[in-house]
């Protein structure tokens, strides 16, 4: 595999190998823990991150490998001009993985052309985000057992949440798979994943309010509104509270619904919901170093024991 930009750039049988592999990493970590001796990741973050960034740099450290990179923009000839391709293409001449985030959609595809090394997409602006995917997948797969027959409910920022779009993307491709929409109409999904999950028989339903919407979820996916996706602040003041779930919400979700949420969140849950069992998102951190590490393995051509 040369690179990874979009969830659909793996098969779902790539999927389930990736899937598979951190399931044996967790169970065992110590058998993995020289497979990268001798390898760099790169990490390259052009917009804030902590989950990321660190999940893939503890990642390639427990793989027994090493991390150079940075964390902004303004650390890195960016702020002289260069652009990602010359970047990228630079960065491979020091490392055997990179990792990128960068602000703009579609850089990660512009960057990983004509690379000679793995490329992985850390998150393209409002695109897509495929390693929050896979951390997601894991999680459900974990925690509820199976991948398929789930009502899902996506809650927040639809519109530039590149994790939802990556999540819609990956899940559309198991069976039986419904999905509620919850988001104020000027936040809702954007209008060609609509048209997808319509051409691939996907059922959802729209609505604006978590109210009557959570009642039979198995999983509900909430996200933060993103300050740093809105052009004028007016407009992310007045949506930044209308998706909020509170325990006056929760107490009529099912008490096997699972909370699950990207992270960072700002005010969408409030710490209160953190004791209730149905919240699974520092959980669902640490799958995310785990399957990272499966997906660095099998990046590098290392996933065999
Ligand atoms: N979930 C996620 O992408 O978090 P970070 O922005 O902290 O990397």
């Amino acid at each position: 595999m040369k690179y990874l930009i979009d969830p659909m750039d793996l098969t779902t049988q790539e999927v389930r190998g990736i899937l598979q592999l951190a399931h044996e990493i967790m169970e065992d970590p110590k058998k993995y823990a020289h497979k990268c001796e001798g390898k760099k990741l790169a990490t390259l973050f052009f917009e804030p991150s902590t989950r990321t960034r660190l999940s893939f740099e503890a990642a390639m450290l427990e793989l027994g490998g090493s991390v150079i990179g940075f964390s902004s923009a303004d650390s890195s000839s960016a702020a002289k001009g260069e652009n990602v391709a010359d970047t990228v293409r630079v960065v491979q001449c020091y490392a055997d993985i990179i990792v990128m985030r960068h602000p703009k959609e579609g850089s990660a595809k512009a960057a990983a052309m004509n690379l000679e090394i793995p490329f992985i997409n850390a998150g393209d602006g409002g695109h897509q985000h495929p390693t929050q995917t896979l951390t997601d997948l894991l999680s459900i797969e974990s925690i509820k057992g199976r991948l398929d027959h789930l009502s899902i409910g996506l809650c927040g920022d639809l519109m530039f949440g590149r994790t939802v779009h990556s999540l819609i993307r990956a899940m559309m491709r198991y069976q039986d798979i419904k999905f509620t929409l919850i988001s104020p109409e000027e936040l809702h999904l954007p209008n060609y994943l609509l048209k997808e999950m319509k051409q691939n028989g996907v059922p959802y339903v729209e609505t604006r309010q978590l109210e009557g919407a959570i009642d039979n979820l198995d999983i509900l996916y909430m996200t933060r509104v993103q300050k740093e996706r809105f052009f004028n602040e007016a407009d992310y003041l007045r949506l930044r509270d209308s998706c909020i779930l509170d325990s006056k919400k929760l107490s009529s979700a099912r008490p096997d619904m699972i909370i699950l949420h990207p992270l960072p969140r700002v005010n969408e849950i409030p710490n209160e919901i953190d004791k209730d069992p149905r919240a699974c998102y520092f959980k669902q951190v640490l799958y995310g170093k785990y399957v990272r590490m499966a997906l660095i393995l099998t990046m590098l051509g290392e996933s065999e024991c």
